[in-house]
Order: C-alpha cells, then structure tokens, then sequence
C-alpha cells in the first residue's frame, strides 16, 4: 500500500491543529489548509491560542518546533497543498445555526477537495456529522472531479473523540472507529491513523455505524447532564449538597453519575441532537428524551442568572455582576456556545452590567475585561461559570475588597468553595 506520509489537514480549529502537528511529531510532512487568512499568518508565525500539551511541550513550543523543521506549513492556497500531497483529513464542521445544521462549510471543502483530487488518493473525514453525510453529500461532491470513490480515490470516515485540552493524548491512547466506502478505504484510513494512534482502531461495518456512533457518544453525555442538572433542583430543594450526593452515589460499582454545571457548552455535546434529529425525523422517528435533556441543559443558564437576580440587593437596572471564567468548560480557552453567553444574556436582558474575567479567552467582547479587578470593581455579585488557572478563586478577601454593598453573593456552579468559609468572608453563598 502506498506510502501515506504527505498529509493535507483541512480546518486548522481545535481539531484540526493539533491533529496536523500530531502528524508532523511523527515525521510525516503536514500542509495545515485553513480559510481564516489571520489564523494562517498566526501559526506560520508560531502562534497559537490553544491550550493543548504533549509529554510536557505546550502546543505553541510543538507549533515552533515543526515549523522550524519543516514538517509543518499552514496555507490557505488548497490547490498547492494537494499537489504536494496523497492523503487528506477533513475537520471542518457542521455548526448549528437557529437548530439547524449549516453544510456550508462541510460542502465547500469537500469541492475544494474534488479540485485536486488526482488517483490513489485518499479522503478522510474527521468531522462529526449528521449520520449519512459522507455518503449522500460528500462522497457526490467528491466524485465530481470525475473519479469514482472506492475505485480510484480511498474514502473513509474516522470519527473524532478527543476532548480538548487532551488532544495529543487522546489522538495516541483513544480507542478509535473507523470505516470506508469499501474494505480498502477502510485499511488506508487504518494505516494512516496508526501514524499517530497507538489505541486498538475498530473497523466497523459501514461508514453510517461510525457517524450514527460518534452522535449518540455526544447525546448521552447531553442526556446524562441534563439528568444531574434536574436531580441538583430537587438536591436544593430538599437543602441537601448536589456534589456530595454524586459522590456518594458514585461509591455504587454500576452507577457513574456525571457531575452538574451552568449547563452545557461547547461544539460537540450541544450540536448532537441537532445532527440525528433531520435523520430521526426523515425516519420517524421520535427523539422525547432527547429533546426533553437537550430543553433541561439549554435553560440551565436561565436557572443560574436566576439565582444571580435573586441575589441583589439592588435594582437590576444599578447592579453589576462579575462572571469569573467564561470558557465552555474548565480550563479551556474555547467559549463556543458556552452556558455563560447564555448567562450573560439573561442578566444584560434585565439591564444588569455584566463584566467577565477569563485570561483564556483570545475572542473579543465587550464585557470582557483585561483585569481580575476591573470585572470586580464595584460589583455586587460574582458568578462562578468555569475554572482557569490564571483566576486563584481562594483569595477571597482580595475580591471583597473591590466590589459594592454590605453582603456581595457568590453563585459557584463549579463546586469549588465550601459554603461557610465563603459565608465567613462575609458574602453569601450558592450553589446549585
Ligand atoms: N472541538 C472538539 O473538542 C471536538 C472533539 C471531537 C470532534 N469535533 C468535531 O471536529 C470538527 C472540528 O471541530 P473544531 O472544534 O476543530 O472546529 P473549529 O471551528 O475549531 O475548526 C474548524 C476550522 O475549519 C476551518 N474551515 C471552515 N471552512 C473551511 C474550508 N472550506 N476549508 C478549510 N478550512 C475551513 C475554519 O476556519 C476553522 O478554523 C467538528 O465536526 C466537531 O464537531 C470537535
């Protein structure tokens, strides 16, 4: 079988960029193709916003390193990069728009691809996707450049599981599915992921198993959140700590209960019961679980800004709030969909000031602020939506000393204080 190690990556986001340079680490020669022209000229310049590691490398030193050893160029010229190259990786996603998927994005690459495409080549998909995709939308697309998939082009589909912030590890150690239009495509998907993943690679039976596969992985974890977020109702209720219910339950060899938040954020959980509803619908599908977590998840930020207006002790229209940590998820410089712009709507639509602390964060807003202290600078609240590491949530007495009236509230929705050394510093406290 050919040799696969010249390798285009097409979409250069938080999948893609590690996975190229995952890729080079291991000797193969990386083009990274991308259209965001400002993304390009930052990588090839060794910048990267991303918060990803190997054995000890932050990803910006790996970026340096294969860029200093020419392993690894970004472009956003496709027709160069496929000349050079006989394998291509396709991580451009589907982002839902108003619940519905946009195949934009996913059809204008795949037409990029079909450009270049010469014999004995071979596609990849990487992407998440609405089960059926690769078959009915991209494989059509692709065969317009005249070459017929399974005959003279590889086409094969590996659904991608990592978590970011464990990239590097997770493309070696994490057991990964595969399939292809054919029994070849499938063995050359193999063999080029086996470059990188170390982890038993599964050949399931058909493209559809692996893409239906990769959705539901997503949507149970939509639906095991939502279940903790509706049990933390009843916990508060009942004046009981939702953490240490979890905990103790979890002693249980066969329960694993997953552990609630200010709902759920990010490109993957959320976007997954909008990829299989088009199918279940066309099918007939109902999906009442999963419409039912997906409604409990989604209005779970409206509970948290609830407990934040709750909290004053002035007008809505004079308060101000600091949100601490705005990242989809801890530790995480990615704030795509995440539960705090959904907080933060609920408190600016009752003209609550909303400013936010979150080093992590590269993307610009308005309420956004450079310095811990001008977020907290007359507030009379803060909310606690994620942990970063360039937040230390223990000084608490140091936040106090900024902030406006006699009792400031803490709402922690990471579980991170224990309500009577927060109560001792003088605010009052709530968790979920
Ligand atoms: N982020 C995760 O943790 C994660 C985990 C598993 C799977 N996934 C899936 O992987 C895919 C990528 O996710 P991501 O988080 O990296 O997205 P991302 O938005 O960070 O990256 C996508 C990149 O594709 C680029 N792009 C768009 N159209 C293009 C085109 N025509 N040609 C070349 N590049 C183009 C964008 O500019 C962007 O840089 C999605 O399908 C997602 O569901 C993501």
């Amino acid at each position: 079988m050919e040799n696969r190690n010249q390798i285009a990556v097409f979409g250069l986001g938080f999948v893609g960029l590690p996975l190229a340079l995952s890729f080079a680490m291991r000797g193969a020669k990386v083009v990274g193709v991308d259209i965001d022209t400002r993304l390009i000229q930052e990588l090839n310049q060794g910048i990267t916003h991303h918060l990803e590691a190997y054995q000890g490398e932050s990803i910006q030193e790996i970026l340096k390193t294969q860029l200093a050893f020419g392993r690894f160029e970004a472009t956003a010229d496709p027709t160069a990069a496929m000349e050079k190259c006989n394998s291509f990786i396709v991580t451009v996603g589907i982002p839902v728009v108003d619940g519905n998927g946009y195949m934009g994005h996913l059809e204008s690459v795949s037409k990029t691809i079909a450009k270049g495409l010469k014999k004995g080549d071979l596609v990849v998909i990487r992407s998440t996707v609405v089960p059926g995709t690769v078959r009915s939308f991209i494989q059509p697309i692709l065969e317009e450049s005249g070459l017929k998939a399974g005959e003279d082009f590889f086409l094969g589909y590996a659904s991608e599981r990592i978590a970011e912030g464990k990239a590097f590890d997770e493309f070696e150690n994490m057991p990964t599915l595969v399939s292809g239009v054919n029994e070849a495509s499938a063995k050359a998907t193999e063999k080029l992921l086996k470059i990188v993943t170390k982890a038993e690679i599964v050949i399931a039976s058909s493209i559809e198993v692996v893409e239906t596969s990769k959705v539901l992985e997503n949507l149970s974890r939509d639906i095991n959140i939502a279940m903790v977020n509706e049990f933390a109702k009843f916990t508060k209720k009942m004046g009981i700590d939702i953490f240490e219910v979890i905990k103790v339950a979890n002693t249980h060899k066969r329960v694993n209960l997953l552990y609630p938040g200010p709902g759920v954020g990010g490109y993957c959980i959320p976007n997954a019961f909008y990829y299989l509803k088009p199918r279940a619908d066309e099918l007939g599908v109902g999906l009442e679980l999963s419409a039912a977590a997906r409604a409990i998840n989604k209005g779970t930020p409206n509970r948290v800004a609830e407990m934040a207006v709750k909290n004053l002790q002035v007008a809505p229209k004079d308060a101000k709030i600091c949100i601490l940590g705005m990242a989809m998820k801890d530790y995480s410089s990615d704030d795509r969909m995440s539960p705090a712009l959904d907080v933060i709507e609920a408190l600016q639509s009752q003209d609550i000031e909303v400013a936010v602390y979150d080093p992590a964060i590269p993307a610009q807003h308005p309420y956004l602020a450079d310095r811990l202290e001008d977020a907290l600078q007359n507030a009379h609240g803060i909310i606690v939506l994620a942990k970063q590491d360039g937040i230390d949530f223990d000084k608490l007495e140091y936040f106090r000393g900024f902030m406006s009236g006699d009792k400031p509230f803490i709402i922690d929705t990471r579980n991170i204080y224990c309500k009577e050394l927060v109560e001792g510093k003088g605010f009052v406290f709530e968790g979920l």
